[in-house]
This record gives C-alpha cells, sequence and structure tokens, in this order.
C-alpha cells in the first residue's frame, strides 16, 4: 500500500489535542485512513458497527467495485474467469497469484485429485446426526472434524502445513458435502473417482448409485463448475472475516474454515440461495406472477420483516456480475433439460423486472445478487434446496484458505480484537439475596 501525501487531521471542538491520520492508497479502490495510533493518541475509538466503513486488512486477491458491478480475482474479471477458466484453475490463481500454465495446472490438479478420498472414520460422524439434519449443520461437524485426522499440517504458522491443508480441504470439501447428502437420502457413499474432473466427480458422487453407471451430463458438469468458479471468493464478507478473525488465534486451518462454513449458513450471507429458492416457491404456491405486486407490497411494508431474498448487496449497488453469468447458466441448463419454461425461472425474471422498475428497490439500489439465480440453477441440476448453501460453503473454500493464508503469511498481523462503546452499568456492589 502506498502512502498518499494528503493527510486526514482529526480535530476536537473542546480543544483536545489535534491529530494527524495517514492516508493509504491502493491499486483501485477508495484509499484508507490510517487509524492505529488513534486510541493510543487520542484515547477514543473509531465505531463503526457493520463495518460499513472498515477495512480491515489490506488484501490482493478480491477487488469489488460496487458502483460498476465489477468483481476481479487477482485482477482477473470474473466474466472472463467463468468462460475461458475451470474452478480448478481459479482455486490456483486465489492460492497463487497466477493463473497457472499446462504443467503447474496438470500438476495441481493431480494433487487435490488424489486427495480427495476422507478418512474411513468420518462416515462414523454422520451417523451421530439425525438423517433430517441440515446439511450444514453436517457440515459445521465434519470441516471441524478433519483437525483431528491431519496433526501433520495444523500448524498454521508453518507454509508447508498450509499448503497441504489447502489441498486437503479443496480435494475434500465435494466428498464431504457428498457424503452429507447421500446421508439423508439413505443412499450408500459413493467414493471419488480420479479419472473425472473436479465438478464431474462431485456430481457422481453425489447422484451415482451401486446399481448403474452414472453418465454425467457435460452440460451440467460446466454448470457446477462455473457455479463453483462464482462463489470462489468475494473479497472481506462476513464468512471470510469471520475466517481471518479465527485464523488470527493461530488455530489451525480446518477450525478456521468451520468457522467459516458456520457463518456462511446465515439466510442474510450464504443461505440466501435457499432462502431465496423458498421464496419463490412460496409465491409460486399462492399464485405465482399474479401474487408478485402483493409480495412486493409485503417487502416494502418494514413491519412484514419480508425481505427480497437474492436482492440487495453491502457492496453491490449495480448489478452483481455473478447473478448475470448465473442467469446464463440458468438458460444453459433448463436449455439442456428442455425446461425453458421451467415457472419457476419465468417467475423469478418477472420478479427480477417488476423490482428493478420499483423506486423502492431503485432508490436503495438494489439489484440481484449471486444467490438470486444460483437456486434455479441447483434446482435444475437436481441439487436438494437444502444443501444449496453446502455448495456455497464448498465453493468459498479456496478463498477462505487464500484469504487466511495472505493474513498469516502477512508479518504485521495480530489477532483481531476489536474494543465497544460501553453503554451498560457502570461498577456497583453485589446485594446478598435476600435484599435483592
Ligand atoms: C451474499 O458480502 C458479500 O460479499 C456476500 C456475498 C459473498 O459472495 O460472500 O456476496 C454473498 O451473502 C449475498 C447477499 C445474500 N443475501 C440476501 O440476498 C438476503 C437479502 N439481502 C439483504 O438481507 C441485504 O441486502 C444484505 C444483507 C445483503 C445487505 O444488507 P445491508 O448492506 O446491511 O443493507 P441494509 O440492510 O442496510 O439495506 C439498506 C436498505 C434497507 O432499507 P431502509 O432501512 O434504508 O429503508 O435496503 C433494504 C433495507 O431494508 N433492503 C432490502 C433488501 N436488502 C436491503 N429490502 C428488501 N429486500 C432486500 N433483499
Amino acid at each position: 500500500m502506498t502512502p498518499s501525501d494528503v493527510k486526514a487531521t482529526l480535530s476536537f471542538s473542546d480543544g483536545s489535542p489535534s491529530m494527524d491520520l495517514p492516508l493509504y492508497k491502493g491499486s483501485i479502490g477508495p484509499d484508507v485512513i490510517d487509524i492505529r495510533k488513534l486510541y493510543a493518541q487520542t484515547g477514543k475509538f473509531t465505531y463503526d458497527p457493520g463495518f460499513l466503513s472498515t477495512a480491515s486488512c489490506n488484501s490482493t486477491i478480491t477487488y469489488i467495485d460496487g458502483d460498476k458491478g465489477e468483481l476481479l480475482y487477482r485482477g482477473y474479471p470474473i466474466e472472463q474467469l467463468a468462460v475461458q477458466c475451470d474452478y480448478l484453475e481459479v482455486c490456483y490463481l486465489l492460492l497463487n497469484g497466477e493463473l497457472p500454465n499446462e504443467s503447474q495446472k496438470a500438476e495441481f490438479v493431480s494433487r487435490v485429485t488424489n486427495h480427495t478420498m476422507v478418512n474411513e472414520q468420518m462416515q462414523f460422524f454422520l451417523r451421530g446426526f439425525r438423517r433430517d439434519a441440515h446439511p450444514m449443520a453436517v457440515m459445521t461437524g465434519l470441516v471441524g472434524a478433519m483437525s483431528a485426522f491431519y496433526h501433520d499440517s495444523t500448524d498454521i504458522n508453518n507454509p508447508e502445513h498450509r499448503e497441504i491443508a489447502a489441498i486437503r480441504l479443496i480435494a475434500k470439501m465435494p466428498t464431504l458435502v457428498a457424503m452429507a447428502y447421500k446421508y439423508t437420502v439413505g443412499q450408500p457413499y459413493v467414493y471419488p473417482k480420479n479419472d473425472l474432473s473436479y465438478a464431474g466427480n462431485f456430481m457422481r458422487m453425489m447422484f451415482a448409485t451401486p446399481c448403474e453407471e452414472y453418465k454425467p451430463n457435460d452440460v451440467l458438469v460446466r454448470a457446477m463448475d462455473r457455479i463453483f468458479t462464482l462463489h470462489a471468493d468475494h473479497e472481506q464478507n462476513a464468512s471470510t472475516s469471520t475466517v481471518r478473525l479465527c485464523g488470527s488465534s493461530g488455530t489451525n486451518p480446518f477450525a478456521a474454515i468451520a468457522a467459516g462454513v458456520a457463518c456462511l449458513w446465515g439466510p442474510a450471507h450464504g443461505g440466501a440461495n435457499e432462502a431465496c429458492l423458498n421464496m419463490l416457491y412460496d409465491i409460486q404456491k399462492q399464485g405465482g406472477v399474479a401474487r408478485i405486486g402483493d409480495f412486493i407490497k409485503q417487502v416494502k411494508d418494514k413491519n412484514s420483516n419480508v425481505k427480497l431474498m437474492g436482492f440487495g448487496h453491502r457492496v453491490y449497488k449495480n448489478y452483481d456480475p455473478r447473478a448475470k453469468l448465473m442467469r446464463e447458466t440458468c438458460h444453459e441448463v433448463l436449455g439442456e433439460l428442455g425446461l425453458q419454461n421451467d415457472p419457476l425461472f419465468k417467475l423469478a425474471m418477472e420478479l427480477e423486472k417488476i423490482a428493478l422498475e420499483d423506486e423502492y428497490f431503485v432508490a436503495r439500489k438494489l439489484y440481484p445478487n449471486v444467490d438470486f439465480y444460483s437456486g434455479i440453477v441447483q434446482r435444475a441440476i437436481g441439487i436438494p434446496v437444502p444443501l444449496f448453501t453446502a455448495i456455497f460453503a464448498l465453493a468459498r473454500t479456496v478463498g477462505w484458505i487464500a484469504q487466511l493464508n495472505e493474513m498469516i503469511s502477512d508479518p504485521e498481523y495480530k489477532i483481531g480484537r476489536p474494543r465497544q462503546l460501553f453503554v451498560g452499568a457502570t461498577a456497583r456492589d453485589v446485594k446478598p439475596i435476600g435484599q435483592r
């Protein structure tokens, strides 16, 4: 980061000493005001619940321009990566900073492929869950449990440990997600097959049974791979910030990623794709397109607590570029499956059209985000709704790891420990219970 020649001066109307605050410039995006010495020099904290104006770190991984609706992974536009690369190339890019050449890609794919099996003991964790357990509850447990199997790679400060932990996590997430799914449907687990692509292997572990050969549909496999790429990383979102904060204590990579899985589950974050599809189902059940007007009225009524799931974003105040790519994938997949007239897809497009013309959404710059169409594509592919967020977690694992590695390898990193504005009871004496 480059010191700016502009300074910020903080002064107080009560005559307290003012303070010069240095500014830093990034390569693109907003400058930052360095407040690291603020408390030491003024005895005051900044106050920013939800971190709307706070940069928690400097990073070289992902850049989002919310006004333009631009998303770059290591400088490459998501529109180009989603079309010209596959997910494992994007994983290599996020982890190493550059796209792999042929031999680098072959070596990386081989490393990942040869770590896709999980320890046979892992299946016994699943037996502890009810068959109807939510897949994200299962995944939170399984990912955390991985740390119990790899004592050879839990020192987050050791670069070799971080490298093998990254490979193991990227390689095993599809196997674990497929196991979480098979457990809920009472079917036997399907072992990985090393002659399949990453996404093809996942689809086979999800949908194959011992009763017949599974023939992957290339269009659906390509769509699954693109869904992984679109969800791979996204700057300092809630789950990535969780992984960074968790990892800053020096805990092992598996525990830090498990914390990210738990955070992603929330409906305001990764759980929105599941919530969005359930919202579309509800509208469909209550009358479909004819019901949209009443639904939008409900959303605009603050007391209803109803949100248009899959819409709005803390950073994007324009169309989320991933939503556009996801809508294209929708067309491809539904076309391939002869579902062009899928009523839910038509309902989603009509809902989007009406919302984008409605002053409430326009005034608040609310546009479709990555979750608006992803559920429709996944449902068409055959993914059950409760598994959508687990697939988001599968895809985001590489982003979490890349961000965690970037923090740990920054010599300046410290354990994250925010402060607070205390508004509670001041010191007082305990009274004996008879006097309370
Ligand atoms: C993801 O951070 C990331 O990068 C996340 C993510 C990633 O890849 O990691 O992009 C993935 O989580 C995408 C977002 C998925 N969530 C949803 O689709 C849930 C619905 N969206 C909202 O909950 C909301 O838009 C958030 C949580 C996404 C963002 O909320 P903010 O930035 O805190 O904005 P806000 O709640 O302050 O909203 C501003 C206004 C409010 O109205 P007013 O009080 O100003 O009158 O817009 C309204 C909100 O009520 N609003 C919505 C709305 N989203 C915001 N109103 C109706 N429907 C919505 N979806």
